[in-house]
């Protein structure tokens, strides 16, 4: 997959995100090979690049780790080395023990030590110096979530002469959580530095707006989406993100996908119903609220254990950072529960997998599913969602979905549930399994016309076209 031939120029057009579309990998014998980086935002980001030209500017994904920039299918790779400390600091601490928590409604309690905070800003400063070799003059430099936010104003501090744009992948919390962050101004002078700062929901882009006119100099502009920060105007506004879901409705059609999808039912020993969970093993997808729901269902008998089959595939993340050790442990100890009580040899009631799959494999156990249950307690978005619903051209499933994924705010014909109600979650999860045909059909035709109008592309092209770039095209 490396091409080393291809030379690298100067870029007219960069993304800069934590982590590169692929991730260093460490096997037994101590050799290293890439694979493909986890997560929504490389989902997301990697088909719309590989239509552009254009470069990645990341973290290759391991501690320590010196690799020279490539060029991978056409896309220019520029790694940038965390050292092990600052792996500890920047990426699990500043990141992953304090904005991810914080910014999810603060489902975990974060964090906030100072010396994580430091490593936050010498990291952010070093991607300025990466991005600003990288791009050529004039360039457009995309800078994507929480992990990134002080780039945008250092990088414009190194190189005034580019565009920038920043898109936070992540929700943006409300006000009064926001201001429990001791460094909660320079974050916001940090994202001030672009000139455009996207959100997912609109709601995200004015809490922003508020708190940027109360914590800094910037002051209400002419419109609702932007704020005025010395002579220069910052936009705001909401792209809700998506997947490149044509492709996806391909992959899922394929014979080999559907074939596949067969064979996994049957290795299942054919259940009447097939209930599934795809997630990253993330504290704030709230798997245990859906574990807890199938357990007391089998548990009254209103679900029969003998004819439904649950899976979750559950994707390592994080693994170092203690909230998800623990989460891990809880889950996996009512894995261990549900099966020990409900089980028969050779059938499992819960089929656990924490593994990272093929698209493809992800595809047919997309197109096997009765049920999909996505039951985050806060989530920015949620492509499993959408992914689910680009896999059934068919027009079978039914997409339970949490009200707090960013995800229900245009998949109003999944099933809605609140994952903080129990009784709700369960009674969501039997009307799934018991809806009739006619009405999933009637439910799943909306969500499709929903997906696959609202591809990534044109996420990406109404983006780009709010900072003015000339291939965006405003068809909003
Ligand atoms: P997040 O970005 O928080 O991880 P999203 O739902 O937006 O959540 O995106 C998750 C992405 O990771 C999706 O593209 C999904 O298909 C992929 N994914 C999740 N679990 C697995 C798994 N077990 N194997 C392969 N891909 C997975
Ligand atoms: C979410 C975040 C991304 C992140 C991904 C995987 O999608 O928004 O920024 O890359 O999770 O998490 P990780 O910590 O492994 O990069």
């Amino acid at each position: 997959m490396r091409d080393e031939s291809t030379e690298l120029t100067g870029a007219d057009f960069v993304v800069v995100a934590n982590r590169l579309p692929v991730d260093l990998e460490e096997l037994p014998d101590g050799t290293t090979r890439w694979k493909r980086s986890p997560g929504g935002l490389v989902t997301a980001l990697e088909p719309m690049l590989r239509t552009r030209d254009g470069a990645w500017v990341g973290w290759p994904g391991l501690p320590d780790a010196e690799a020279e920039p490539f060029v991978e299918d056409g896309l220019q790779l520029h790694p940038v080395s965390l050292s092990a400390k600052d792996v500890e600091d920047y990426y699990e601490g500043f990141s992953n023990g304090t904005l991810w928590p914080l910014y999810h409604d603060v489902v975990a309690p974060p964090a906030f030590h100072r010396h994580w905070w430091q490593a936050y800003v010498r990291v952010n400063q070093r991607f300025a110096e990466a991005t600003a070799k990288v791009a050529a003059h004039g360039a457009t430099v995309w800078i994507q979530d929480y992990q990134l936010q002080l780039l945008p104003a250092a990088l414009r501090a190194l190189r005034p002469d580019l565009r920038i744009g920043f898109f936070l992948h992540i929700p943006f919390p409300p006000t009064e959580l926001f201001m429990q962050l001791p460094w909660r101004k320079q974050v916001v002078e940090g994202l001030l530095g672009a000139d455009l700062v996207g959100f997912h929901t609109a709601g995200g882009a004015r809490n922003f707006r508020w708190l940027a006119t109360r914590l800094t100099e910037a002051v209400p502009g002419h419109t609702r989406n932007d704020v005025q920060y010395g002579d220069r105007t910052v936009r705001l506004g909401a792209f809700p993100i998506s997947i490149d879901s044509g492709a996806l409705d391909e992959l899922a059609r394929s014979d080999e996908v559907q074939q596949r999808a067969k064979e996994i039912r049957a290795d299942l020993g054919n259940p009447e119903r097939v209930i599934l969970g795809v997630d990253r093993l993330d504290y704030t997808k709230g798997i245990d609220v859906r574990l807890r729901a199938f357990e007391e269902l089998i548990a009254e008998g209103s679900v029969d254990a003998e004819q439904t089959v649950m899976i979750q595939l559950a994707t390592p993340s994080r693994e170092r950072v203690e909230h998800y050790q623990k989460m891990r442990n809880d889950i996996e100890q009512s894995v261990g529960r549900i099966n020990g009580e409900y089980a028969r040899v050779g059938h499992p009631v819960l089929h656990y997998l924490h593994q990272s799959l093929p698209r493809d494999d992800l595809a047919a156990f997309f197109v096997a599913a009765d049920v999909m249950l996505v039951t985050p307690l806060r989530d920015g978005m949620n492509l499993v969602a959408k992914e689910y619903v680009a896999c059934r051209s068919d027009l079978g499933g039914v997409l339970v979905l949490s009200e707090f994924a960013g995800a229900a705010i245009e998949l109003r014909d999944a099933v809605l549930v609140n994952p903080h109600d129990t009784d709700g979650v369960k009674n969501a999860l039997l009307s799934a399994l018991t809806m009739p045909a006619a009405e999933g059909k009637r439910r799943m035709r909306a969500l499709r016309r929903q997906v696959l109008t609202h591809d990534v592309d044109r996420w990406a092209r109404s983006f780009l076209a709010a900072l003015g770039l000339p291939d965006g095209d405003d068809d909003e």
